[in-house]
């Protein structure tokens, strides 16, 4: 998630676009940029405040009435300062800003490069001012030549381009990336969202998949992909800065929680192959052939990231036979773990910071083990101390309790599942059927996020208790300690995970009518064993809510209240199961009126022992 701003008019560009930049910051960035157009460009790692400190003395130096800038939060490429944008073709004369991800760029840039095209980065962004430059040699046109551009790439896009000949214009267009116009008093500016141009104007457009609109300081003209012209009047914002950045929400948690067919859907783009069954993880052919190989894998994370491993784990060895360990990292690291070349660790982790997943790597690493990572952070520690990987593209997550990147967790391992199965015994036909399942996941997880306010009612219900047992079993054991952890940190109320088969080993004794049970059931194959537990319950008066799959009736009749999911394939249950349990601990928490974007006690990277 990229933050893009630009600006034409008559004032001086360059304090335009810095400040516009500092105000979408809390979008997540790594790097930023600035280019006023036919003047200068600067760029830098980090803060805009590097990007401040790189301009200070120099400002006269960036004269001009119209630019465009840029936040970047990597998807391609490491964090560096020839990948910030902008981006520019050749002869200097395109300057591209972009948020997404251009998926055909590795075709494209091979066969620009055969046309004598020199790249400077190695950003997907970068293919698009070289194909503006091949575009307007024949074209001799700033719009035409963007119109074919546009339509070369394949992907996602905001994009924003200038053109050093033509100083009062910049052109932009959305496809799948958000891309909003402001419309001022003789300037015109473009954002990733709406909250750096309010301190402008409150007038806006909001782009649509496929427009492109040309914007000089007076006017703004908008047309889609065939040059069809678009009559669209502004709309006045009514919403404050604040809203705006939680896109409308109370807070980041429930943000981020909203965000989930999204994020499913962008952890799979370009990578799910149905007809054949197969999953395309670019970031693993490096290793592909050293995967074959592999006879073990010990899957290492913290907390949130350690729960989605052990969903992995149980994926990993139904579906591919390989013997599989999950463990936290803060363990393996001080103890002996017995690991050869054939062992792989597979790291877990969000912001890729966390300080006991990254000495794991590095013990396994000293071990002669191969180490690949799902990570999240782009060109963060653990994805640079790993040999491979598959990033998340979850975006950036703010709200301190993680709850979209487990999301994008569980999905990266069920296309990992595919990946090493498809390697081995599986056939093309089950690949098949879960690549289809994770398709249809958005749709379904949209229908769960639906019933938000009837979970906050629940969640009212049950705030009298203050205490609460997690339960769960098969693939969503995990489930049932990764719900208890949200209710803990954001509410701080007590909460125990259990594997339901384990609770009458012990925690049964703790029932009664004051602890009530939260039970993931789903209409699996472990469904009649959860049954005999809610009963077990029932029977020591213990109040149970239950997440259920949809037309299970049985269950209505055994718990006092049921939330319910869309069917999918077991081993894929956890990733809409977990929904109601994030949207429960939620409620919770803002019944209490506690910060549930920052729980006390809490840091979102633990970048310490
Ligand atoms: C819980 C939570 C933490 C993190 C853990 C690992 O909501 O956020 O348990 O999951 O600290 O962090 P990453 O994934 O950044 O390694």
């Amino acid at each position: 998630m990229c933050g893009i701003f630009s600006y034409v008019g008559k004032k001086e560009a360059l304090p335009i676009l810095v400040d516009g930049l500092s105000s979408l910051e809390y979008r997540g960035y790594d790097s930023s940029g600035v280019y006023v157009v036919g003047s200068n460009c600067v760029k830098s790692v980090g803060a805009v405040e590097n990007l401040r400190k790189k301009l200070d003395g120099k400002e006269n130096t960036f004269s001009g009435t119209s630019g465009i800038a840029h936040l970047r939060w990597a998807t391609h490429g490491e964090p560096t300062e020839k990948n910030a944008h902008p981006h520019s073709d050749c002869s200097g004369k395109f300057w591209v800003v972009h948020n997404g991800i251009i998926e055909n760029y590795k075709e494209l840039k091979e066969h620009l490069i055969s046309l004598g095209h020199i790249f400077k980065s190695d950003t997907d962004t970068e293919v698009v001012p070289h194909l503006l430059e091949e575009h307007f040699k024949r074209e001799n046109d700033f719009e035409k030549a963007v119109k074919q551009t546009l339509k070369d790439i394949k992907g996602t896009y905001g994009l924003v381009i200038a053109f050093k000949d033509e100083k009062n214009k910049i052109i932009t267009c959305r496809m799948g990336a958000p891309v909003v116009v402001g419309v001022g008093v003789g300037e015109m500016f473009v954002a990733s969202d709406p909250s750096p141009i309010l301190r402008h104007t409150r007038q806006v457009i909001y782009l649509r998949d496929g427009e492109i609109a040309t914007l000089t300081p007076e006017n703004y003209n908008i047309c889609s992909l065939d040059s069809t012209p678009i009559a669209r009047d502004p709309e006045m914002i009514e919403w404050e800065v604040d809203q705006i950045k939680k896109d409308g929400y109370d807070h980041f948690m429930m943000k981020e929680i909203m965000e989930a067919s999204d994020v499913i859907k962008n952890t799979t783009r370009g990578r799910l192959i149905p007809e054949n069954g197969l999953v395309k993880l670019g970031g693993l052919e490096i290793v592909a052939d050293k995967l074959k190989d592999i006879n073990r894998i010990i899957i290492v994370g913290c907390g949130t990231a350690y729960y989605s491993g052990v969903v992995g784990e149980y994926m990993i060895e139904e579906y591919t036979g390989i013997p599989v360990e999950v463990e936290v990292g803060s363990e393996f690291r001080y103890r002996k773990p017995l690991i050869d070349k054939n062992t792989m660790l597979l790291a877990i982790s969000q912001s890729g910071e966390t300080a006991d997943t990254l000495e794991a790597i590095r013990e396994a690493k000293r071990k002669g083990a191969l180490a690949i990572g799902i990570v999240n952070t782009v060109g963060s520690t653990i994805a640079r101390e790993t040999d491979a990987g598959i990033y998340n593209h979850a975006g950036p997550e703010i709200g301190v309790a993680s709850t979209k990147a487990f999301i994008s967790q569980i999905t990266a391992l069920a296309m990992l599942t595919v990946f090493l199965g498809r390697q081995r015994e599986m056939s093309m036909v089950t690949g098949k059927r879960i690549c289809e399942e994770i398709i249809s996941l958005p749709e379904k997880m949209e229908k769960i996020l639906s019933q938000k306010e009837e979970i906050k009612k629940l969640a009212e219900k049950y705030s009298i208790y203050r205490d609460f047992l997690y339960l769960g079993r098969k693939y969503n054991y995990a489930i049932a300690y990764e719900g208890a952890l949200k209710l803990k940190e954001v509410s701080y109320i007590h909460a125990e995970g259990c594997g339901a088969g384990e609770m009458k080993h012990g925690p049964l004794a703790m029932i009664d009518e004051n602890f009530p049970t939260l039970a993931i059931a789903p209409s699996d194959s472990v469904y009649e064993k959860m049954i005999s537990n809610i009963q077990e319950i029932k029977a020591r008066k213990g109040k149970v809510l239950a997440i259920a799959t949809d037309g299970d009736e049985r269950i209505k009749e055994l718990a006092d209240d049921v939330i319910y999911i869309p069917k999918t394939l077991e081993m894929l249950t956890p990733i809409l199961s977990v929904i109601p349990l994030q949207l429960f601990a939620y409620y919770m928490a803002v019944s209490k009126g506690l910060n549930v974007d920052r729980p006390r006690n809490l840091a979102k990277s633990v970048t310490v022992e």
